[in-house]
C-alpha cells in the first residue's frame, strides 16, 4: 500500500492534535508525518499514536516532498503558506475560512459532495463546522422531499474559537464562583455563565460572519441559490460539541416517521429519540439515547439528531434538535475524510 508524507500545520492546536489522533485511529497510511506551527512551539511535543513528534516551525521550504497538507491554523497561516504547499506539489485541505468561497476551490463534505475532491487544484476547502453540522441533516431530507426553508439556531462551544477560549471559560468559571471579577481576553464580553449571540463581525444588515458562512457555504456545497437560511449563532459556555436547533419548511410532506428514517438511513447520522416510531415514549433503559447532547457527544464522529417533531403551526414542517463534535466532524473527520478519498 502506498504511504503518504503528510505535513500537520497548527498541529499544536485543538483541530490539528484532533487531526493526528483521527489519522492514527484510521490508520491513514503515514510514510512521515511533520507536525508544523509558529515560533512559540517550535521544539514543543505532539503524539502521533505512541510516537512523541517534535513540532517544526512553518517556512515555505518545509513542503518539500509533502503529499498531503492540513492546515489547522489561521486565514492568515492558509493564505501566506498554502500556495508554497502547492507549489511544492502537496494537495491542502484547508480548515480556515480563506479559500471556501473560491470559484476554483471545493468545499466538500464528503458524504455530500465527495467526488468534487477530483476538481481540485491544489487545494480542497473544508467547511465551517456549523455548515457541516447544519448539511449533514439537511441534505438528506433535501434529497427525500425538497427543503425550502430552514431557520436554525445554534448553540456554538467555546473549542471551536481555539485553546484559548477553552482556557478562557474554565478561568471565567472559577474566577465566577469564587466571587472574583472574571477577565475576558477572547471574546467582546463575559463567556463564562453567559451566552453571546455574536460569533464573527456584524455587517450592514446586522448578520455576523458565522451566519453569513452558514449561508454562503449552504448555497455552494448544495449548489442551490434559492435556498432561504435564517440563522442565529450563539455562543455558550459549553466546552465542546455545538447543538442546533432547527425549523424546516418541506417542499413535500412527511411524516414523522419519513423524516426519522431519511435522517438514520444517511451516513454519518444517528438519531436519537425519546419516542419510538409509533409514538410511544421509549422504555427506561435507553434514557441515555432519549435526545443527544454535548457532553455524551464528545469523541464522537456522528451528527446526532433527536426530538424530532412535524411542526404544526406548517403545513410541511419539521422541527429537530442535533448535536456534533465540532473538532471531530465539524473539522478533523471531514479533513481526513477528504484525504481518504484522494488515497
Ligand atoms: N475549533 C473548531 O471547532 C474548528 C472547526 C472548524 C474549523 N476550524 C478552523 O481550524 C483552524 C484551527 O482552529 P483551532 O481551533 O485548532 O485553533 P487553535 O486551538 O487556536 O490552534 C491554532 C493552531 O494554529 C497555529 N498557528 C497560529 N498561527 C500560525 C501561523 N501563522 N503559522 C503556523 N501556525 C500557526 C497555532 O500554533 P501555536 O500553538 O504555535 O500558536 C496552533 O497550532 C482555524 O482556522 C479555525 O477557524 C476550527
Amino acid at each position: 500500500m502506498k504511504e503518504y508524507t503528510v505535513a500537520i500545520v497548527g498541529a499544536t492546536g485543538l483541530v490539528g492534535k484532533e487531526v493526528l489522533n483521527i489519522l492514527q485511529d484510521r490508520k491513514f497510511p503515514v510514510k512521515r508525518m511533520i507536525p508544523l506551527a509558529t515560533e512559540e512551539s517550535v521544539g514543543t511535543i505532539v503524539e502521533f499514536g505512541e510516537e512523541p513528534l517534535i513540532v517544526q516551525r512553518i517556512e515555505e521550504d518545509v513542503f518539500e516532498a509533502v503529499d498531503f497538507a492540513v492546515f489547522a491554523a489561521t486565514i492568515e497561516a492558509s493564505e501566506e503558506f498554502a500556495p508554497a504547499a502547492v507549489r511544492a506539489g502537496a494537495i491542502v485541505v484547508d480548515n480556515s475560512a480563506h479559500f471556501r468561497m473560491k470559484s476554483d476551490v471545493p468545499l466538500v463534505i464528503p458524504e455530500i459532495n465527495g467526488q468534487q475532491v477530483w476538481e481540485h487544484k491544489g487545494i480542497i476547502a473544508n467547511p465551517n463546522c456549523s455548515t457541516i453540522q447544519l448539511l449533514m441533516a439537511l441534505y438528506p431530507l433535501d434529497r427525500a422531499f425538497g427543503v425550502e426553508k430552514v431557520v436554525v439556531s445554534t448553540y456554538q462551544s467555546v473549542s471551536g474559537t481555539g485553546k484559548h477560549a477553552l482556557q478562557e471559560l474554565a478561568e471565567q468559571s472559577i474566577s465566577l464562583l469564587s466571587m472574583k471579577e472574571p477577565k475576558c481576553e477572547v471574546y467582546p464580553k463575559r463567556i463564562g455563565f453567559n451566552l453571546l449571540p455574536h460569533i464573527g463581525d456584524f455587517d450592514q444588515n446586522g448578520y455576523s460572519e458565522e451566519e453569513r458562512k452558514l449561508r454562503l457555504e449552504t448555497r455552494k456545497i448544495m449548489n442551490r441559490d434559492d435556498i432561504r437560511i435564517s440563522p442565529t449563532c450563539v455562543r455558550v459556555p459549553v466546552f465542546n460539541c455545538h447543538s442546533q436547533s432547527l425549523n424546516i419548511t418541506l417542499k413535500s410532506s412527511a411524516t414523522r416517521k419519513q423524516v426519522h428514517d431519511a435522517l438514520s438511513e444517511f451516513p454519518g447520522v444517528e438519531v436519537w429519540d425519546a419516542l419510538s416510531l409509533d409514538g410511544e415514549r421509549k422504555e427506561h433503559d435507553e434514557e441515555s439515547e432519549l435526545y443527544p447532547v454535548p457532553s455524551e457527544c464528545t469523541d464522537r464522529d456522528e451528527v446526532f439528531v433527536g426530538r424530532i417533531r412535524l411542526d404544526d403551526t406548517a403545513s410541511s414542517g419539521v422541527c429537530f434538535w442535533s448535536v456534533m463534535d465540532n473538532l471531530r466532524k465539524g473539522a478533523a473527520l471531514n479533513a481526513v475524510q477528504i484525504l481518504e478519498l484522494l488515497t
